[in-house]
């Protein structure tokens, strides 16, 4: 092999198509090193609109992207840089003068060192004959700077001390270290943070074997690389080895966002998987101690149960960083302690926690127990239900994460003040034992029976739930497992009237006559009983007229379910997709119901308390009423199945083949924006009674989206309508809907348009921007081989979505 360098260099002397050097040898400014398959090159740079010069790593795809540095601190100020690796292997850079710029600064020696760049942006001196990382002498990926590669670690190794961080370049024109670093904060149980100078900005949080607690991205098995976390007695790092050819990095931005781009190797640009902070609440402590932070709540902070505000004045002034104190005495365990459960949070910052990876949860909890400062516990390793992480003092940096399963033991002074405080500041909850509980909740059944009289459900069994914050008077059935299973038949295949991802859906007829669809949830959510509650009760609250009406929920037995309103005119795939039924749905109809749509989501995205991202919008999600005006349903399931938790194992479908953004099928990503991208889908659905997925043409292998973009890049726009009717011509606005569909399926997220925008594009007669490439349509445009020459690493995206989600 060596050998072959040699000749080749001795051979093609001057080309610039090497990947390694030996001693001896150089790299003069205007040469370059590219790695085997032709991913990266070393070479001199200008960065932005610099005249300094430095010698670094880029893509060789996108030569404005440089992964790695040498020289970021002293820069040549002209072209007369030279890389030299010496005898023993060390890096010299020297400038005209030959004096020492940067020096790789190695100690050791090696018999036979060559400096190799390899297809993972790494540049290593190794020995010629042993390419075993261990063995190698030097390796940038030992020296990060603001990029992490795949296959990199970043993290401390605790035997050598050596800490492996990225910090920003300090501005496009000097890759110095800027303000923000992201480091594996070793103290206490590591975790994830991004830093601006020493104090702390952003917390990824700590790893529990499922993701890192503080982010829903970056966690195992995402498609495009996999994530691993190691601690043991020798090093703590994460790192994401590549699994397949897409070219992904993450790194820090000079206005400190974390994000992970991944390359479009087709359009040469960077598509935005992720990044980090995103809101408010992801601001380190904003809520101080012992509080949590909850994005769009109409309160972002709140005490935890126990605690109350330690200045109520600031509290009351939205100034939150005194955060709360415990109500009454400081932690007392005379009277002995319980620990109240939550679940759904971001953990509490652990710089100053205890943990022990081995124990289980019972000695775990014992162990905090029998310690009075001991304010907290929970499990270290969720996948394996494992580990002990303690907490003492106080709790800092909570968020609300609905989708975070793992549980949080937080210990309660248990007397009995504490107790009647906390019965008001949690509501009553029928169930509990306190006379004032049993005297409200016989009133408030004498008023609901007198109410449901009159709606015609008398004899059902419910109950009122009323919600945790005390101030919300939202009230939600809880319907008797045996009164649904007799209004549905037992559950009889006769009843039942569709398979949703979540579950079977099941007629039901209550005694009273009323009708309701009872969606039988596959599995539990692995919510606790009151956080599914509290979930259903949020749901239930928006209403809107595009909106399917939640009526209640019945939870028993390990049973959840949930009962809407029923629809009798199915749903919308029912009768678009058919021949026949499709003669049903005229123009007029076709439009108003995906007006309809559009304001549902709009309700949804921005004009409910809170915000829901649907995630599943697509044509068997649109119900019907007799009117046949749309009916959203299945919004908030998202939410309760603790949102994007992909498991294999279970019937948790998180989207949808062929209504999924790339975003998300490749990162698993959501935002208002992918939502965006399903309606598109769902537009063009309706507009041209065809579905995306499984959508053929003789001409050309495109799904729907691509087709649509032939036609409209061929000037043959309406042509996409023609099939839909048979005889009637579509009217001249179905050009707006097409149109306002392309918009909606845009590749990039940020060029889509908002909910908002869209209710305003088909509303009026406003013109409208040239739609750009869609993205996903065709089964392989998105990301091709790394190289044109039958390169045998393809990887379609199609195989990407099937292997990570479970499309239906
Ligand atoms: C850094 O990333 C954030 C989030 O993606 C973005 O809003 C910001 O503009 C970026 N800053 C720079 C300098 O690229
Ligand atoms: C309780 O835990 C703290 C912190 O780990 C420790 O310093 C203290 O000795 C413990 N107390 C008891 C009684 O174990």
């Amino acid at each position: 092999m060596f050998l072959v360098y040699y000749f080749l260099f001795f051979v093609f002397g001057a080309s610039n198509a090497l990947d390694t050097i030996a001693p001896n040898q150089s790299i003069k400014d205007g040469q370059t090193l590219v790695s085997a398959r032709g991913i990266f090159e070393l070479g001199f740079f200008n960065p932005g609109n610099s005249s300094k010069r430095y010698l670094g790593i880029w893509y060789k795809k996108d030569t404005q992207t440089v992964a790695w540095v040498a020289n970021r601190v002293t820069s040549l100020s002209d072209l007369s840089g030279i890389l030299n690796v010496t005898d023993q292997g060390n890096l010299v850079l020297l400038d005209g003068k030959d004096r020492v710029i940067w020096s790789s600064n190695i100690s050791g020696s090696m018999r036979y060192p060559v400096l190799q760049l390899l297809d993972s942006g790494n540049l290593v001196v190794k020995d010629r004959n042993d390419s075993h990382p261990e063995n190698f002498l030097w390796q940038s990926f030992d020296h990060p700077c603001d990029t992490l590669l795949p296959g990199m670690k970043l993290g401390r190794n605790f035997k050598t001390r050596m800490d492996r961080f990225l910090s920003s370049w300090k501005s496009t024109e000097d890759p110095a270290p800027g303000q923000f670093s992201v480091w594996i904060d070793s103290n206490g149980f590591p975790q994830l943070v991004l830093r601006e100078g020493a104090a702390i900005q952003y917390r990824a949080g700590s790893w529990n074997g499922v993701g890192f607690t503080g982010t829903p991205a970056l966690k195992p098995n995402d498609p495009v690389c996999d994530f691993k976390f190691v601690l043991n007695e020798n090093e703590v790092y994460y790192k994401c080895d590549p699994t397949n050819s897409l070219v992904s990095r993450l790194w820090v931005n000079q206005t400190g966002s974390i994000e992970r781009l991944i390359l479009s190797s087709q359009r040469k640009t960077w598509l935005h998987a992720y990044s980090a902070p995103v809101d408010q609440c992801d601001n380190y402590s904003l809520c101080g101690a012992n509080a949590r932070c909850e994005t769009n709540s109409s309160r972002v902070c709140s005490c935890l149960e126990g605690f109350v505000p330690k200045s109520p004045e600031g509290w009351s002034l939205s100034n939150w960083t005194e955060g709360c104190v415990r109500r009454g005495s400081p932690l007392d365990c005379k009277n002995g302690n319980e620990f109240k459960i939550y679940a759904g949070f971001k953990l509490p910052d652990t710089s100053n926690s205890w943990f022990n990876t081995s124990m289980s949860v019972e000695e775990c909890r014992e162990m905090c127990l029998r310690n009075c400062s001991c304010t907290a516990s929970a499990n270290s390793d969720i996948s394996k239900k494992s580990g002990c992480l303690l907490w003492f003092g106080d709790l800092v940096d909570m968020r609300l994460r609905t989708d975070v399963q793992q549980d949080l033991f937080i210990r309660m002074v248990n007397s009995e003040q504490d107790r009647t405080d906390k019965s008001r500041e949690v509501g009553i909850i029928v169930g509990s034992v306190g006379l004032m509980a049993i005297l409200m909740v016989g009133l408030i059944l004498f008023i609901r029976k007198k109410k449901l009289k009159k709606q015609g459900m008398l004899n059902s069994n419910y109950k009122k739930y009323k919600t945790g914050d005390g101030k919300e008077d939202m009230e939600l059935w809880v319907f008797d497992i045996a009164s649904i299973a007799k209004a549905t038949d037992n559950f009889s295949s006769n009843n039942k009237l569709g398979q949703g991802g979540f579950g079977p859906v099941y007629k039901g007829t209550l005694q009273e006559g009323q009708e309701i669809a009872v969606k039988r949830l596959s599995k539990s959510s692995g919510q606790g009983i009151e956080e599914f509650k509290n979930e259903v009760t949020l749901i239930a609250k928006l209403q809107h007229r595009n909106l399917v009406k939640l009526l209640g929920c019945c939870i028993q037995e390990d049973e959840n379910m949930l009962i809407y309103e029923y629809m009798p005119n199915k749903s919308l795939d029912f009768f678009i997709f058919d021949q026949t039924r499709s003669k049903l749905l005229d123009w007029l109809k076709r439009i108003h119901i995906i007006g309809g749509i559009a304001r549902g989501m709009l309700y949804l995205h921005q004009d409910s308390r809170m915000r829901i991202i649907h995630r599943d919008l697509k044509a068997s999600n649109v119900l019907l009423d007799n009117d046949m005006n749309p009916k959203i349903s299945d919004f908030g399931m998202a939410r309760i199945f603790g949102g994007d938790e992909i498991e294999a194992n279970t019937n948790k479908v998180v989207g949808t083949y062929g209504y999924m953004s790339p975003e998300y099928a490749i990162d698993g990503v959501f935002s208002m924006k992918s939502d965006v991208f399903s309606f598109g889908v769902l537009v063009l659905e309706i507009v041209s009674g065809k579905k995306n997925r499984g959508f053929s043409h003789p001409d050309h292998y495109h799904n729907l989206l691509g087709h649509a973009w032939i036609l409209w890049k061929e000037e043959r726009r309406l042509e996409l309508a023609v099939d839909t009717l048979g005889e009637s011509r579509p009217p001249p606005e179905v050009l707006r809907y097409i149109h306002v569909g392309l918009l909606c399926v845009q590749q990039r997220p940020e060029d889509r348009p908002s909910m908002s925008s869209v209710v305003l594009m088909l509303g009026s007669e406003c013109s409208l921007p040239d739609p750009k490439q869609p993205g996903f349509f065709s089964e392989r445009n998105l990301f091709e081989p790394e190289s044109s020459s039958g390169n045998t690493h393809s990887c379609t995206t199609n195989e990407l979505t099937l292997s990570t989600l479970e499309a239906r």
